[in-house]
């Protein structure tokens, strides 16, 4: 019996998890996946309760559950804590306790959406992009790091560090997904000015003999971002570190029109995961219908996909989402103001995957 651990967080995020908890029991009856769930704490909630953003009892039930299904964390509310307080680092603790270590964030634009984009629709229309980003190594993780010394002297400092087995187990990863799709890899690094990825470029150059099909090359991270704005459309699969990889994805995400239509999977050796939307926890909408949820519901889906082996559950909440958009409905962040038009808040557009899916 597959178990799910859902971790609602903070902002908007107990409210899309509602709507995604509601499209898994859905596809669960109709699929009969036999799967249980359990609600945990985690982020600024978890400090509210317990004093800590990642409570042992959230790690030891995610890590013995098959899949976790992953909301927001963070506001202003905690933003003084301290850094080992504060409720991002719930997320990136369960992140390495879990040993998440490939973050897979998919760009892809629903034609429907194509004039959602900041871009002119020749520029992203049929866009279909993945990141994949090392989660639990390099600069977030690297140790030297800390603020030291007297005040007005003190010095701030963080080490970015990958060995080779960490490169190249990503590496694999990125090559893997490349292979099942259009066979381009481009691996983004900074390897004119930083070693660590001089290593990185090393290894991928090396694990690229081991898949001939595979078209490998390289992009200093500056052009990756223009290239992204400029003609996005030549991407297919991207492999890169965790700092760039934070950044590159938000940039792709605005691409489809909404970070609020992104889902993302963060996957260990065991295929076990942690799902969640690409967004944050947007505490200047939380509470007011308004968050668009679709970027859960289809975590869901990637969940079903990736961990539990239902692609044909998968299949049917994309499905149903992109029956939704067909329809017109849309919410306030991926509207345009076109005819045809309907916008809807948080509920009534989970409602709405609901239906469609029936
Ligand atoms: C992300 C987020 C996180 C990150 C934050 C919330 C710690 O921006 O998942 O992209 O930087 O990885
Ligand atoms: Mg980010």
């Amino acid at each position: 019996m597959p178990n799910i651990i859902l971790l609602s967080g903070d902002g908007i995020g107990p409210e899309i998890m509602a709507e995604a908890g509601r499209v898994l029991n859905r596809v669960n009856e109709q699929h009969a996946l036999g799967i249980s769930t359990e609600q945990c704490l985690i982020g600024g909630a978890a400090i509210d309760a317990t004093g800590e953003p990642l409570p042992d009892e959230t790690l030891t039930k995610s890590k013995d559950a098959d899949a976790v299904l992953f909301g927001a964390v963070g506001g202003p509310k905690w933003d003084s804590l301290p850094m080992h307080k504060r409720p991002e680092k719930g997320l990136l603790k369960i992140r390495a306790g879990m040993d998440l270590f490939a973050n897979l964030r998919p760009a892809l634009l629903y034609p429907e959406l194509a004039s959602a984009s900041t871009l002119r629709e020749e520029v992203v229309s049929g866009l279909d992009l993945l990141i994949v980003r090392e989660l639990i190594g390099g600069i977030y993780f690297g140790e030297p790091r800390g603020i030291e010394g007297e005040p007005g002297q003190r010095v701030g400092y963080n080490t970015d560090r990958y060995s080779e087995p960490e490169i190249e187990r990503i590496g694999r990863i990125a090559f893997d997904a490349a292979m099942a799709r259009d066979k381009k890899l481009c691996s983004v690094d900074k390897a004119n000015v930083l070693e660590v990825t001089v290593l990185w470029r090393e290894v991928m150059e090396r694990l690229s003999q081991e898949y001939p099909d595979v078209e490998l090359w390289h992009m200093y991270v500056d052009n990756a971002a223009m290239q992204l704005v400029r003609a996005p459309k030549q991407f297919d699969v991207m492999v890169t570190g965790n700092l760039f990889g934070d950044i590159l994805s938000d940039a792709a995400a605005m691409l489809t029109g909404s970070i609020g239509m992104l889902p993302s999977a963060s996957l260990n050796s065991q295929k076990q995961g942690l799902y969640e939307p690409c967004h944050g926890s947007a505490p200047d909408i939380a509470g007011q219908d308004l968050a668009n949820p679709l970027a859960t519901i289809l975590s869901v889906s990637m969940m079903l996909l990736h961990s539990l082996n239902a692609p044909k559950a998968a299949q049917a909440i994309e499905d149903a989402v992109k029956s939704v958009l067909a329809s017109g409905l849309r919410t306030k962040d991926i509207a345009t103001g076109a005819s045809g038009e309907q916008i809807v808040g948080c509920r009534a557009m989970g409602e709405a995957v609901l239906k469609a899916l029936t």
